[in-house]
């Protein structure tokens, strides 16, 4: 991914620092954040520097093999790294592999990893980007979320469709959920879009099944967290909701995800951890006034409280098709793979 003509992936790491795309800073500053310890790179995963389910994966393997250079307890480690975040599987996936390969190997395994993130992604727009079939037409598309290449390492899951399809001269319009209450949509993928010369629009959430029944989209297509056995997939909060809509208005509707997004220990969607996250990011809003000065602001009313569950789980019979880089697979075939 390109930014102000600069060639960037979201994470890498170089001697013994690992770098971020300082994604809380987006899309009003554009920085790079170095984590030099692997206990850094765990805060920088805790406090949503860095986010999106393959880029928390490359970031942990990346704490993984900080961790081994540091001369760190690995077991410890391990277990510091693994307790940022609940939800996303391709930590746990990073981490292990890391963990195993050993001291001597942990930096290369790190880097594999990140590599086969972004490789992965690539394919999934190969194959996903057959879906999108604009007849002459512009094809309108419904995203949740960020499955972008800010999600991951490059390209992206749910966007690297949108992507090969913009390279093929496919015309397309993406609808961009805002996704309340971080704003991953209005901020994150927005932002990407905009940099690609995408054209799109964001909408509240709560407008998508509106614009379902007026006919308006034709594809909608979301990333994943984690994916269960049997084809249950945990994605941002609110993704639930399109599904069910989806299906009542006939619109097919796909999850975009790397296979170390598949938990082969999960039988179910029930067996996935939702993280419950604090009840400020729903009660206050950041951003820049009119003047360019960044502030938090208090959007509810005063006193009242909040609940904040990060991810829902959509249950594989709302499901259309899951595109992964080995191809586009029925829900019920995830245990298959
Ligand atoms: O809480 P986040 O921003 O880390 O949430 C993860 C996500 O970005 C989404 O759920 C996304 O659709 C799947 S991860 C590529």
């Amino acid at each position: 991914m390109k930014v102000a003509g600069k060639q960037y992936r979201t994470v890498w790491m170089e001697g013994s620092s690992v770098f971020l795309i300082e994604q809380n800073l987006l899309p009003f500053d554009f920085k790079i954040f170095e984590a030099r310890t692997y206990l850094d790179t765990c805060r920088a995963i805790k406090t949503m520097i860095v986010r999106g389910a393959g880029a928390i994966g490359a970031t942990a393997g990346f704490a993984m093999a900080q961790a081994y250079l540091e001369g760190a307890d690995p077991q410890k480690a391990r277990a510091e790294i693994e307790a940022t975040r609940p939800t996303a599987q391709n930590l746990f996936y990073a981490v292990e592999r890391v963990f195993n390969a050993g001291k001597d190997k942990a930096a290369a395994e790190a880097q594999r990893i990140a590599d086969e993130d972004a490789d992965c992604c690539k394919k999934i727009g190969e194959f996903g980007v057959k879906l999108i079939i604009e007849g002459g037409k512009t094809f309108n598309i419904e995203t949740h979320c960020n499955a972008g290449w800010l999600a991951f390492v490059d390209f992206g899951s749910a966007l690297s469709p949108i992507y090969a399809a913009r390279d093929q001269g496919k015309k397309v319009f993406v609808y961009v959920d805002e996704t309340r209450p971080r704003s991953q949509g209005a901020r994150l993928t927005a932002w990407e879009l905009k940099n690609e010369n995408i054209p799109h629009a964001i909408i509240p959430d709560n407008a998508g099944a509106y614009l379902m029944s007026l006919g308006k989209v034709d594809l909608m297509i979301v990333g994943a967290d984690r994916i269960a056995r049997n084809g249950d997939v945990a994605n941002k909060i609110g993704t639930l909701e399109k599904a069910i809509a989806a299906k009542r208005y006939n619109i097919p509707f796909y999850v975009a995800a790397p296979t170390s997004t598949i938990d082969k220990d999960c039988p179910s969607g029930k067996d996935i951890p939702i993280e419950e996250r604090s009840q400020d990011e729903v009660l206050y809003q950041t951003g820049p006034d009119k003047s360019g000065k960044m502030g938090t602001i208090l959007v509810c009313s005063p006193g009242s409280e909040a609940i904040n569950p990060a991810f829902d789980v959509t249950p594989a019979e709302l499901i259309t098709g899951i595109i992964t880089e080995k191809g586009i697979h029925r829900p019920d075939d995830i245990r298959k793979i």
